[in-house]
């Protein structure tokens, strides 16, 4: 087995804020109440006509600026999303061709907020595997898309953004230490879009009763997530024969920021430790955990050497942890 780690972190945000205030004028909520329940201040939304291809489109290619490489080089490219362009052909396709990365194959990733996790995990192991050096793994949403501007339970938490990571060989002792991925589909059903698919394809009727948007039993998915979250950290640290003292910066998927800080605290990570930036962001979907480490990386939180802990918990229920070690 060869080792993998991460050697670059690229991401994109549209540049419309929707602000608290914004919403206040669309439906029943306040700036208070939002911030207190959630965290969330502001988040942006892709302009008409933008698509989840385009944003990820963006993310990699910064990625592979900052790496100084040709999009020629990837041999794979992984879209984690659950917001594609069209249901086929995939977004990997798409971002394929739009970047010229004329060697690689790839292909979609749905699994709603763990979807980066994921990815980074099925990366990471064609990568140890040996067969592929360099791999891509993009988490791009665009759920304003998909979001009920007149449903306030839904709608004051999402946004749309882009985060990309390449995967690529280590050198020994570098990169991905441990894995964790569960999903407990009996969950399904509290957070969903119902209609779209060959369960319920899209009517007149579908529209009108508006089931092409996020359904969410908000209370359901909020205690799963709590608890899903701290548990597979702490088994995640345990199994590496490591302990909440060796992890030098969790990055938790930013849903809501009393589910981070609740599973944090049952860790024992102090909030040093731990980075929340749903702030300006909202709930990106797959996006969340690389444009938070883009936010760690330009605070000067992580240092060559650190064990990093990304944690996830999604719809379906999806949820996923990647322990690793910080290699540049
Ligand atoms: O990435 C995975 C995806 N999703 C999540 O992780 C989300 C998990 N869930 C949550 O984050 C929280 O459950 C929410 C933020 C969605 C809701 O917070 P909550 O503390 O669970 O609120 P609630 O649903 O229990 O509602 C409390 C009250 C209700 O009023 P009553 O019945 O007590 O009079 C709601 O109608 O707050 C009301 N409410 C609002 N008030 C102002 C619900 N949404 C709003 C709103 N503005 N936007």
């Amino acid at each position: 087995m060869y080792t993998a780690k991460i050697s670059a972190v690229g991401c994109y945000s549209p540049a419309r804020v929707l602000s608290n205030a914004d919403l206040e004028k669309m439906v029943e909520t306040n700036h208070n109440w939002i911030v207190e329940r959630t965290g969330i201040v502001e988040r942006r939304i892709a302009a008409p006509g933008e698509a989840t291809s385009d944003l990820a489109f963006e993310a990699a290619r910064e990625a592979l600026k900052l790496r100084g490489i040709d999009a020629t080089e990837l041999d794979a490219i992984l879209v984690c999303t659950v917001t594609p362009d069209m249901f086929f052909p995939a977004t990997a396709c798409l971002v394929q061709d739009r970047l010229g990365a004329r060697g690689a194959w790839g292909f979609d990733i749905v699994a709603a907020c763990s979807g980066f996790v994921y990815g980074l995990t099925t990366a990471a192991h064609l990568v140890m595997a040996g067969t592929h050096r360099k791999v891509m793994v993009i988490g791009a949403d665009t759920m304003s898309r998909i979001i009920d501007y007149t449903d306030r339970a839904t709608c004051i938490l999402f946004g749309d953004g882009a985060g990309a990571m390449l995967v690529e060989r280590g050198e020994a002792g570098e990169g991905f230490i441990g894995f964790k991925n569960e999903i407990d589909g009996s969950g399904g059903d509290y957070l969903k879009m119902p209609a779209g698919g060959s369960r319920m394809p899209a009517t007149h009727e579908t529209v009108d009763q508006r089931l092409h948007y996020v359904k969410q039993d908000g209370q359901q998915v909020f205690k799963y997530a709590v608890r899903k979250m701290y548990e597979l950290c702490r088994d995640a640290i345990e199994e590496n024969g490591l302990s909440a003292a060796d992890v030098a910066l969790m990055v938790p998927h930013q849903a809501n920021r009393r589910i981070i800080t609740a599973a944090a605290e049952r860790l024992g990570l102090p909030c040093d430790r731990v980075i929340i930036n749903i702030d300006r962001f909202g709930n990106t979907t797959a996006a969340t955990i690389p444009l938070a480490t883009r936010d760690a990386l330009a605070a000067g939180k992580l240092k060559k050497g650190d064990i990093v802990l990304f944690a996830a918990v999604g719809a379906g229920f999806t949820a996923g942890v990647n322990l690793w070690r910080w290699a540049f």
